[in-house]
């Protein structure tokens, strides 16, 4: 009974396929694409002569989001641009109403596997499969946006007259560099990364743009394309809000030896500074990334000014300590009494009114 039921929906579904196959097409379009999506493997890559895939790599860089320090992530948005050759994607176009580009989404043939090795993410692929672009000829052009928050090594010795080197590190997810190799769009190891959509951040200065492909030494290993920016910092904000206040305190506090001891004001004074001093420190400890790699000049700057504050007030105790004592309060060490009285007085000529043994 079952299998009566199975076989009659079984030839049902022929007929179907059978009648879908032999439908007209509604345009011509469709046509072409159904003809070259017929019998096409998506798993299986398209080769040249030597066996190979060469996979063509641009960047289109359009926007360098955020750099943090704290983190050392950058996060930036581009579009990528892979374009190879697929023999099994050619037409004539005169045959197709001179159809010379047509689109179709990347699930359904092939595209490059390509991951970025340095992803601070869990998701090490563009966030948006958008369809490629098939030509007449057996190209293909694929241009995924994307936005990559790539892992970046700081160095804030300089800060805020710092640069930074930061890269992007592509690799295939699964074929070696005897099946696959990477190349320029221009020439085969020029630097590639266009700029023409490119917003200008208002922190980091693009400096240098270099690319290249590191090719390895055994066949197995992975081909990688390094895109690389060198950013620099533009350090008027830091300047305006944290070297020149860093730098009046430091100035203010050489004022603390010019107040006299009377006005009563010196230790409350250095204690301000102090505090102030504190507040940079801490502000500027947010920012910093905690590894010990590299000491920033700021910071040795800072704690020698607090140093110095410190050592201040240790002054101005031992100067108030000094000058108010009185007889009510201390008594005089008998060395310096008999130094003083009896030895330098009479020196100086100096008679001591009436004093008491
Ligand atoms: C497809 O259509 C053509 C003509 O329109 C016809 O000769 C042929 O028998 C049809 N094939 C099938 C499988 O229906
Ligand atoms: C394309 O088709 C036209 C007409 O059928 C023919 O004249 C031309 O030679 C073909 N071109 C190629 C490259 O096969
Ligand atoms: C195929 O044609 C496109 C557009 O006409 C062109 O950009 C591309 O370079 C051609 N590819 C080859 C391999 O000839
Ligand atoms: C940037 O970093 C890369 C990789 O570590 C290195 O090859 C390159 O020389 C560096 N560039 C500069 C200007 O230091």
């Amino acid at each position: 009974m079952t299998t009566t039921v199975l076989i009659v929906i079984l030839f049902c579904l022929l007929d179907l396929s059978a009648s879908l196959k032999n439908s007209t097409f509604f345009s011509k379009e469709a046509e072409l694409v159904s003809i070259l999506l017929d019998g096409y493997s998506a798993r299986v890559r398209p080769r040249d002569k030597n066996g190979k895939t060469k996979v063509n790599v641009g960047i289109t860089l359009s926007q360098i989001m955020s750099l943090s320090e704290k983190s050392e992530v950058m996060m930036s948005s581009m579009y990528m641009t892979y374009t190879w050759v697929d023999p099994r994607f050619s037409w004539n176009e005169s045959k197709y109403d001179g159809i010379l580009v047509t689109r179709i989404s990347v699930d359904r043939i092939w595209v490059p596997n390509i991951i970025i090795k340095n992803s601070k993410e869990r998701n090490l692929k563009e966030s948006l499969r958008v369809n490629a672009l098939v030509f007449h000829n057996g190209s293909v052009q694929w241009l995924p946006p994307a936005i990559y928050k790539t892992s970046c090594t700081m160095d804030v010795t300089l800060f805020p007259f710092d640069w930074q080197n930061c890269s992007m590190v592509f690799r295939s997810a699964d074929h070696d560099q005897s099946e696959m190799i990477f190349e320029f769009p221009i020439t085969k190891t020029l630097l590639y990364f266009f700029l023409s959509v490119y917003i200008k951040n208002g922190e980091w200065v693009l400096y240098q743009k270099p690319a290249y492909v590191v090719e390895k030494k055994s066949d197995e290993q992975f081909q990688e394309v390094w895109f690389t920016v060198i950013l620099c910092r533009k350090p008027q904000f830091y300047v305006l809000n944290m070297l020149l206040p860093c730098v009046m305190i430091s100035i203010l506090s050489c004022f603390v030896f010019h107040l006299p001891v009377v006005a009563g004001e010196k230790i409350g004074l250095s204690i301000s500074l102090l505090l102030g001093d504190t507040i940079f420190v801490f502000l500027f400890a947010q920012r910093m990334p905690s590894t010990a790699l590299t000491v920033p000049h700021v910071a040795t700057y800072l704690l020698f000014s607090m140093i110095l504050l410190f050592l201040s007030i240790f002054c101005c105790v031992v100067v108030y300590n000094f000058h108010f004592r009185s007889n009510v309060t201390h008594e005089m060490p008998r060395v310096w009494k008999w130094l003083f009285f009896d030895k330098f007085a009479p020196l100086l000529g100096l008679q001591q009114p009436h004093r008491k043994e």
